[in-house]
Order: C-alpha cells, then sequence, then structure tokens
C-alpha cells in the first residue's frame, strides 16, 4: 500500500544523550511542551517490558469495554504512544477517545518526560521486565517492525543492549532512573513484569488501590480474563491487521508473553559474560530482577 512507503529503517543518533530515531524526536518541541491533565494516568516503560499489556489492564479498569467496543479495538489508539503520535500531540486525537482520564503510553526515560507531568502530578505507571528477556523480546520486535534499525546478529545485539545503543538508550539507566524517581517523587507504581506473570490478580489490586479504583470482583475477575495473554492475542490480532509498521509473518507482536525465554536463546557462555556485565551495572542499585519465576 501507498502508506507502507511511509516506513523506512532509520539511524539511529544520540539526543541528549540518549539512542534515538528521528521517529520519537521529530515533533521534540511538541513532546516537550505537552499540557498534562492532571488526571492523566502516564504508563511508562523500556520497550518490551510489557507496555501493550498493561495498557490493556488500565483501560479496562477504568473503562471495561466501553472504549474497545465504541471506539477502538486497537489498544495503540486507546493510549496513545506520546513521542510518536503526531496526531496526540497536536490534540488531534478522535473525539470519542478522548475520555477522562486519559491514558499516555511513554518509552522516555525519566529525564526526558515532559516538565508537566511532574507539574500536574500525575500518576505513573512504571513496568519493568528483567533484561535478559527484554533483549530477546527487542530482538524480535527489531526484526519485524519497519521503523526499527535491523537487530543484527544476536552475539552483538547483546553488546548493543549492555552499551545503550538499543532505542531508548541504556536499560540500565532507564529501570534505574524511574527507579530513583519513584523514591521522591511518591506518585509513580513501580511493577514488575515477572510478578505480573506470577500473580496478575495481586498486582491488579495494588494497581488498583495506586488509581483509587475499586472494582467488585466479578469486575476484578473479567479484567483478568481480557488481559490474559491468549486472550489478548486473539484481540490483538484484529486491531493489527490493518497494522503496516509490523511485519507479524517474520515475528507476532505477541509472541510468548512468558518469564525465561532468554534460556533458548542465551548460550551458557553469552549468560555467563551477561552475568558477570550486569553485575558490575547493577553493583550500586538496589533493584532486584527475577530472571525466572
Ligand atoms: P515477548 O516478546 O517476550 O513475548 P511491549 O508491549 O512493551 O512491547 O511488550 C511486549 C511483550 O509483552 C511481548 O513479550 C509480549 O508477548 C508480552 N505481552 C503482551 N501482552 C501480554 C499478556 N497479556 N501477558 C503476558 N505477556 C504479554
Amino acid at each position: 500500500t501507498a502508506l507502507e512507503l511511509n516506513w523506512y529503517e532509520p539511524m539511529t543518533f544520540k539526543f541528549e544523550g540518549v539512542t534515538m530515531t528521528h521517529y520519537f524526536t521529530d515533533n521534540w518541541e511538541k513532546v516537550k511542551n505537552f499540557k498534562a491533565k492532571p488526571d492523566d494516568v502516564v504508563i511508562a516503560t523500556y520497550p518490551k517490558a510489557g507496555t501493550t499489556w498493561m495498557s490493556e489492564i488500565v483501560d479496562q479498569l477504568f473503562f471495561g469495554e466501553i472504549r474497545r467496543e465504541s471506539s477502538s479495538p486497537s489498544i495503540f489508539d486507546r493510549v496513545p504512544f506520546l513521542e510518536f503520535c503526531e496526531d496526540f500531540q497536536t490534540g488531534n486525537t478522535e473525539q470519542s477517545l478522548l475520555t477522562s482520564p486519559r491514558l499516555i503510553k511513554t518509552h522516555l526515560p525519566v529525564q526526558l518526560v515532559p516538565q508537566s507531568f511532574w507539574e500536574q502530578n500525575c500518576r505513573m505507571i512504571y513496568v519493568a521486565r528483567n533484561p535478559k528477556d527484554i533483549m530477546v523480546s527487542y530482538y524480535h520486535f527489531d526484526r519485524m517492525n519497519k521503523i526499527q534499525p535491523d537487530p543484527g546478529a544476536w552475539e552483538e545485539y547483546i553488546d548493543k543492549f549492555n552499551t545503550g545503543q538499543l532505542v531508548f538508550g541504556s536499560w540500565y539507566d532507564h529501570v534505574q532512573g524511574w527507579w530513583e524517581k519513584s523514591r521522591s517523587y511518591s506518585r509513580i507504581c513501580y511493577v514488575f513484569f515477572e510478578d505480573m506473570r506470577e500473580d496478575p490478580a495481586r498486582e491488579i489490586s495494588r494497581l488498583c488501590s495506586f488509581l483509587g479504583l475499586s472494582p467488585n470482583e466479578t469486575q476484578k475477575k473479567e479484567v483478568l480474563r481480557k488481559t490474559g495473554f491468549e486472550e489478548m492475542k486473539k484481540s490483538m490480532a484484529d486491531a493489527l491487521s490493518n497494522n503496516d509498521e509490523f511485519d507479524e509473518s517474520v515475528s507476532p507482536f505477541m509472541r510468548k508473553g512468558i518469564v525465561g525465554d532468554w534460556k533458548n536463546h542465551f548460550t551458557v557462555a553469552q549468560n555467563e559474560a551477561f552475568n558477570e556485565e550486569y553485575r558490575k551495572k547493577m553493583k550500586e542499585s538496589d533493584l532486584k530482577f527475577k530472571m525466572e519465576i
């Protein structure tokens, strides 16, 4: 299609010290000056940490089926991507999606988040996922996503990850930056992908208290059911059918959704080398990740 021709593989460059592509910096003035509203809810992640999963959970908690049925089946429309959706930046969001609160997704490292969100004291949910599964997920995503740089060989991909050369920069800086911020800014709920896999009901309850929501048991069960991997894979199929940014024949967006798939990708030597690097880089931090559950 004509649209398809618009997508091309970008170069990466450093933007305020963070590896980026033009797709996320083209409208930086608009992003930087974005006007937050006090009830905005931000979902922030390093790519592949479970952004879409969290988006669907939060959308379901606030709106149930309403927005999916009446506004858009696609979670990418219901929860716009701050640094990517030009329509959203310029306020051209479809009227039916301007339900309050606005749910907004971002992959920005904490220091690049527009000032207005802090000034308005917005609630933010940060989802973190262990680095090994992130790498595997991101590798397959970079293969299938036309607006991401080609991942190259797996062996070198680990180096790129460790040296902050993947888009949105260093995972280490990202997770630690948001973690540190959550100590001084109390309206960040820091959630782990592994905990969501282990006990989604517990994590959803935690989210509800953070968001000031009190769904009854039936509603909670519904949210759990609708946001399970298989269920979402089915519902996303529709939403993604006319998404020409992704080539799902290369690798599906809803790939595996598990903890520990890294074991199928890392050789023993790669794993040992990575563990060593990880220990060094995380030495000062009290942030702990589960590599398996
Ligand atoms: P995998 O590639 O490991 O399967 P993001 O939305 O941040 O891009 O993250 C995508 C990752 O989250 C993918 O991981 C995807 O399968 C997983 N995911 C999406 N929805 C999920 C769900 N409902 N349950 C578990 N994992 C989910």
